[in-house]
């Protein structure tokens, strides 16, 4: 779970480690990170710290140290350590698909539901720093005997831009999911604004998702799925299907009925 790391980690004091750039700059240094002498990433005022066994990526200016991280550790005590219900939109999304190509993993909420619920994910992150964290939380997932068995096999993280990891995917993933940046609603909790405000920081807008989802419905061998907030513009053209939730809603194009039809009228060009 993506969390703010201010918030303690069950059965922790929460105690807070203090800014230290010549600590910052070694373990960047060892997650092959590049920052700068304050122990920063370039043009930016974020660090990371490793607090409780958990890596962090904390903000210099924000006085009372809220930072990001991802944490799974919560899932294991949920039912079904947080699978998704068959009748949850994301999971009727993907119904019928084994293997998902996650195009945009972010701090990886998503890619894990779906892991944990059977698929198998290669979840993707274009952002060192993001990615690092995602790498560390699956790390720590996987020496959680709740959670190991359901995770070993079935999600990876790779850090790279998604169109080169989709041009060279082989086979071609099932499905591919793709939730690009969106504006952020305003009664976000003032802790997931935090966070979120670090991502956001570092990934940018997603100008180029148009790209993105060309890629993806050229590789993806059943469908490509899209998240949007609820009543959001679609991202590219009308969707085959669509599955509503409260908040947020899944776009599904279906690649393979596209890629019949253009067969047909003889216009592959699309796809
Ligand atoms: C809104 S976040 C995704 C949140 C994610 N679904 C979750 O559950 O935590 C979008 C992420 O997609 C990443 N991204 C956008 N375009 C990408 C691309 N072409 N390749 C890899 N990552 C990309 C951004 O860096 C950002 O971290």
């Amino acid at each position: 779970m993506a969390r703010g790391a201010d918030e303690p980690p069950a059965g922790s004091g929460g105690s807070r480690a203090q800014h230290d750039p010549a600590r910052a700059r070694a373990l960047a240094r060892e997650l092959g990170i590049e920052v700068d002498a304050e122990g920063c990433l370039p043009g930016a005022s974020f660090f990371f710290v490793k607090s409780e066994g958990r890596l962090e990526l904390r903000d210099r200016l924000e006085p009372r140290g809220h930072g990001a991280c991802v944490d799974f550790s919560a899932f294991a005590r949920r039912p079904r350590r947080g699978a998704l219900a068959k009748r949850e939109p994301l999971a009727r999304a993907f119904h019928g698909c084994l293997t998902i190509l996650d195009a945009t993993a972010g701090l990886g909420q998503d890619a894990f539901l779906l892991a944990v619920s059977g698929h198998s994910v290669t979840a993707v992150e274009r952002s060192a720093p993001l990615a690092a964290l995602l790498a560390d939380g699956l790390g720590r997932a996987l020496e959680d005997p709740a959670l190991a068995p359901h995770l070993a096999a079935t999600l990876r993280v790779v850090t790279g831009d998604a169109r080169n990891v989709l041009a060279a995917a082989e086979p071609a993933p099932d499905a591919v999911y793709l939730d690009p940046m969106f504006p952020q609603k305003r009664h976000a909790s003032a802790l997931a604004r935090k966070a979120m405000r670090i991502v956001r920081e570092l990934a940018g807008e997603d100008l180029d998702s148009a790209e993105l989802f060309a890629a993806a419905l050229r590789r993806a061998r059943l469908r490509v799925v899209v998240k949007r907030p609820r009543g959001a513009p679609y991202l590219a053209g009308t969707p085959d299907v669509e599955y509503g939730g409260k908040l947020v809603r899944y776009d599904a194009y279906l690649t393979a009925n596209r890629r019949h039809l253009a067969a047909l009228w003889g216009v592959g060009a699309a796809l």
